[in-house]
């Protein structure tokens, strides 16, 4: 191992509308890193790390967990499901990946129960046309929990008569619900705590303050990677509202939801994929359709499906506006660059410079949902390189066209490159600058 001396907190961001390839990413960078921690969202995530022939999806523990002696921790602003974070234990234990003694869960983070599944699922169908189409892993109805002050935080999971009185005030208010309006039949308050208990016991060998775990460590100057879920253009404040998830993936959620105070931040790297992929519904300005999309979606080994859900991704040519945008809500020291080999065999590459709505030219991202779904991108075209790049290893490797696109996308973007990623594996990818 390699570990990097003196402090260095680096935030790790997803820049578009998530899947941007932020696992492996975080799996590289983890090699110098001592913790990695997650600070939002839950199993909403689906993160792929790549180790030879071996392909990990990790929904909830964080990216760094493949090395043996790396720390992971479970911020308080993330939201956890209990039984879904046992079986990634467990898996994990089977496939050799031991993480007893180095995993650390918030006691602060909240707890995802099996109503906020039920209730994400029956609210998103009650949308009709206006689904957001979510995960229904029970994300959003979770944070509204936690938000309306009758959230179940691991500290309370984990006592349980905390947990019995807590749950039977959760529910109050979610069984009126589902009676009333949905016909439905309501749950049991008793049946449904008992029935977390054997969860509530196994999870308090891992529950405690991981705040001060975090700022201990930040004391005594070691790296710490913080990993965020989803995407810029997902945020519940910046993002394509109200298609967003329900947290803030952006850098200034790393602060909120790992207690890591922003002075102590150092750097902020941005994961963008060399295209643009969504999941769910919402706007998507370079979104294509038919057969231009199929050969997105199916180039490269695994193609655009979901990590989570399976379901195929959305995809379109890289926009410039939307990585600026959320090169500039990051505040993006460096960006690493995925998926490149996707486009080997494209031969004149598109990227949105610009959107076009009703003779107006917008060069950032408007709010009004309106103009993001129905605004014209303006192109601009780069040659292709007609060339496989999986072998390259440096960055002088790559076909001409290639850096050429690398470079004009990173002008554009206004951030400097720091990773070059031209595979699933971790040896596929060129390292320009160390970034911890
Ligand atoms: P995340 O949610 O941001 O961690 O990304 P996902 O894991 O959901 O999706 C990214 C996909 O791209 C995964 O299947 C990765 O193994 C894969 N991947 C990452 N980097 C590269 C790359 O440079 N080239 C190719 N072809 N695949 C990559
Ligand atoms: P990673 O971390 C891509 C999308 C869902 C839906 C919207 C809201 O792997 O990049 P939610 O269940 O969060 O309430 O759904 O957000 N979404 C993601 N899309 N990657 C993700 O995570 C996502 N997590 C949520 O598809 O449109
Ligand atoms: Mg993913």
């Amino acid at each position: 191992m390699c570990r990097g001396n003196g402090m260095s907190v680096v935030v790790v961001v997803g820049t578009q509308w998530g899947d941007e390839g932020k696992g492996k990413i975080i799996d590289l960078l983890a090699e110098r890193a001592h913790i990695v921690a997650r600070y939002q969202g839950g199993n909403n995530a689906g993160h792929t790390v790549v180790i030879g022939e071996e392909e990990f999806i990790l929904h909830l523990i964080p990216s760094g967990a493949l090395y043996p002696d790396t720390i992971s921790v479970m911020g308080n602003g993330m939201v956890i499901d209990p039984v879904v974070l046992c079986e990634e234990i467990d898996s994990l234990k089977a496939r050799g990946i031991d993480l007893e003694g180095r995993l650390f869960v918030s006691d602060r983070a909240h707890v995802v129960l099996p109503c906020h599944k039920i209730l994400d699922q029956v609210l998103d169908e009650m949308r009709g046309e206006g689904r957001i189409g979510t995960t229904g892993r029970g994300i959003g109805t979770c944070y509204v929990d936690k938000f309306t002050r009758v959230g179940i935080r691991m500290a309370d999971f984990i006592e349980p008569e905390v947990l019995a009185e807590k749950t039977e005030i959760s529910l109050r208010e979610k069984n009126a619900f589902l009676n009333g309006r949905c016909g439905k039949e309501g749950i049991d308050p008793k049946r449904a705590a008992e029935e977390m208990l054997p969860y509530s016991k196994r999870m308090r060998r891992y529950v405690t303050d991981t705040a001060t775990l975090l700022n201990k460590a930040v004391a005594r100057g070691e790296s710490i990677l913080l990993e965020s879920a989803q995407g810029a253009l997902l945020d519940v404040d910046f993002g394509t509202y109200p298609y967003v998830t329900s947290s803030n993936p952006i850098s200034g959620g790393a602060s909120v939801g790992t207690g890591i105070p922003p002075s102590k931040i150092d750097r902020v790297l941005g994961v963008v994929k060399a295209y643009t992929t969504r999941v769910g519904e919402g706007p998507m300005p370079t979104e294509l359709f038919g057969e231009a999309a199929e050969r997105l979606r199916n180039a490269g080994p695994r193609g655009e499906y979901g990590a989570t859900t399976g379901r195929p991704r959305r995809c379109g040519w890289f926009d410039a506006i939307v990585v600026r945008y959320s090169a500039m809500l990051n505040g993006l020291d460096y960006v690493a660059i995925t998926r490149l080999d996707v486009l080997d065999d494209v031969p004149e590459i598109p990227m949105c410079v610009g959107y076009k709505y009703k003779g107006k030219t917008y060069d950032t991202f408007p709010a009004l949902l309106r103009v993001a779904q129905e605004c014209e991108p303006i192109y601009e075209e780069m040659p292709g390189w007609m060339s496989p790049t999986v072998d390259a290893r440096r960055f002088k490797d790559l076909p001409a066209a290639a850096r050429n696109y690398v470079e004009r996308l990173c002008e554009l973007v206004g951030v400097p490159p720091a990773i070059v990623s031209v595979g699933p594996r971790r040896d596929q990818t060129m390292v320009l600058k160390e970034v911890i």
